[in-house]
């Protein structure tokens, strides 16, 4: 009888001892870090700290590799340096897939439950497959877009900055990206609409990363009364689309593309969802593109032998056509050093920090497990300012993209990569181009205020709107 108790005391000693080396064993692989405080975990710090000092601070405590966190309600690890970049571009789907975080999809689907905490499916939808199937973002719609683009920009600064002396570069920036992309998205370019609706995309931009507290005053609840706004606006284009459609005028933008298409039971995509969809296409390509813009100015600006450079590359395109003949496709591959310009740019002032994915299947990297479920975070700020990719990182200086200076695989991603890189890419670059075209073509301009604070880390913003000074060449 003692021998069959002391066994059984030994096999549950065993047991108990095994399961804690087992479980201690798998949590000494998860990635080292901190999940910090209870309910918020680190999510303060994420968004009010420098993105680049959040990121930099824990790879020097814990791993240059990856590193846990808790944000924005999530268990997140955060995959770092070109290595990080390679292994999770080369992953979608197998480990990974696109996760947006938990306020995002609220102000983006309203169309669906609203449950904070709803449940990612296992395999989430792919809100981008509109954008990338039926070649919407393809060169050659970008390529019967182009005229378009050029003769809206030169309209847009002839109306805003023709015949003034100070002006403010962020406003205009944000302009004339929101009407090409209504123009683009809705075949809209009516100005009062588009008046209206700028105002409401900065509000959802910055809610995007918020804490969801939705309380007047707060972000999150800022950002969810401008998306209904933009939605009814949204709802009353719908209406005019489909009258002019049942009336035989012909369409070509995505939304008109949204109205008509059925899924595989027949059904036509609910008004709601369509505005929803729209207004995510809109953002994405909106602040990006008016960032980019932005301090492109305050660099060139503050950069005269930069300018002069961009100058000449433009007018010797400006010189080859006849008065009024438009920006053509073969143009905008001779500006090689403008797209240098903007690169340059971009590695200084992220328009994008990151995304999130939602692991799929546990996986390992550099040593560490991540299980099924944690999300993962990925950002341009592990590698943009290292000064192991970029010599004298802090310094603005476009010709570190030329003589043969490229930089390593996968430390420059402004854009992403693998099967998620932006879709926008390409119209990116040519509304920014476009843009520079026209601006140097007339204009030269100093940056009155060199020191003007930045607001926002993700979305980052002159706190004065980057006043300049114009002068009419
Ligand atoms: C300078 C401008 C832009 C930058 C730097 C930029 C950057 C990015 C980055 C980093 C991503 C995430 C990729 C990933 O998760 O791996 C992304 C996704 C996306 N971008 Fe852009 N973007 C820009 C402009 C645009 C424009 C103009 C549009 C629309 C015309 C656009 C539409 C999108 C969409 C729809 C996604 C989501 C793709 C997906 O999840 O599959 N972007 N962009």
């Amino acid at each position: 009888m003692e021998v069959l108790a002391l066994a059984l005391v030994i096999f549950t000693f065993s047991i108990t001892i095994f399961g804690f080396r087992r479980w201690s064993d798998r949590d000494t692989k998860l990635p080292p870090g901190s999940f910090g405080w209870p309910v918020v975990g680190e999510t303060i710090q994420f968004l009010f700290g420098k993105p680049e000092k959040f990121v930099g601070d824990r790879m020097k405590k814990y791993s240059p590799d990856i590193f846990k966190t808790k944000i924005l309600g999530e268990k997140t690890a955060v995959i770092c340096g070109p290595n990080g970049h390679k292994f999770l571009f080369s992953n979608e789907q197998k480990y990974f897939a696109a996760f947006r975080p938990h306020p995002m999809q609220y102000i983006f689907r309203s169309y669906q439950t609203k449950a904070p905490a709803a449940k990612p499916p296992e395999v989430p939808r792919d809100e981008t497959k509109v954008l990338r199937q039926p070649g919407f973002l393809k060169p050659e719609a970008l390529i019967r877009f182009l005229g378009k683009m050029d003769s809206m920009t030169q309209l847009q600064l002839q109306t805003h900055w023709e015949g003034k002396d100070v002006v403010k570069a962020y406003p205009l920036a944000k302009t004339i990206t929101l009407a090409l992309a209504c123009r683009f998205f809705m075949g809209t370019d009516n100005p009062d609409r588009i008046a209206r609706l700028v105002q409401h995309f900065d509000d959802i931009t910055v809610g995007m990363h918020s804490i969801m507290l939705n309380i007047p005053g707060t972000i999150f609840h800022r950002a969810n009364k401008a998306a209904a706004a933009i939605r009814t606006e949204l709802m009353s284009v719908i209406k005019e689309k489909k009258d002019a459609m049942e009336s035989g005028v012909k369409m070509q933008d995505i939304l008109s593309h949204m109205i008509v298409i059925t899924d595989s039971s027949g059904k036509f995509m609910p008004e709601a969802e369509i505005a929803d969809k729209v207004m995510g296409l809109l953002v994405a390509g909106y602040s990006t593109v008016a960032t980019t813009i932005t301090f492109l100015m305050k660099y060139v600006g503050l950069n005269p032998d930069v300018y002069e450079m961009i100058r000449a590359e433009q007018m010797e395109i400006a010189s080859s056509k006849k008065a009024g003949e438009l920006l053509e496709w073969e143009d905008m591959q001779k500006m090689r050093y403008s797209w240098n310009v903007i690169c340059e740019t971009m590695r200084l002032v992220p328009p994008l920090q990151g995304t999130f994915r939602q692991v799929l299947t546990e996986f390992t990297y550099a040593g560490y497990t991540v299980p099924k479920g944690w999300k993962v975070y990925w950002t341009v700020s592990t590698t943009n300012m290292d000064p192991k990719y970029f010599r004298d990182p802090q310094k603005f200086d476009p010709s570190r993209y030329e003589n043969g200076e490229a930089h390593a695989p996968y430390t420059y991603v402004p854009f992403g990569g693998g099967p998620r890189t932006c879709p926008g890419k390409e119209y990116a670059r040519l509304a920014i181009l476009a843009f520079i075209h026209n601006l140097v073509k007339y204009y030269k301009w100093e940056v009155m205020d060199p020191l003007e604070k930045v607001n926002g880390d993700m979305m980052p913003t002159p706190e004065k709107g980057l006043p300049i000074r114009l002068h009419r060449i």
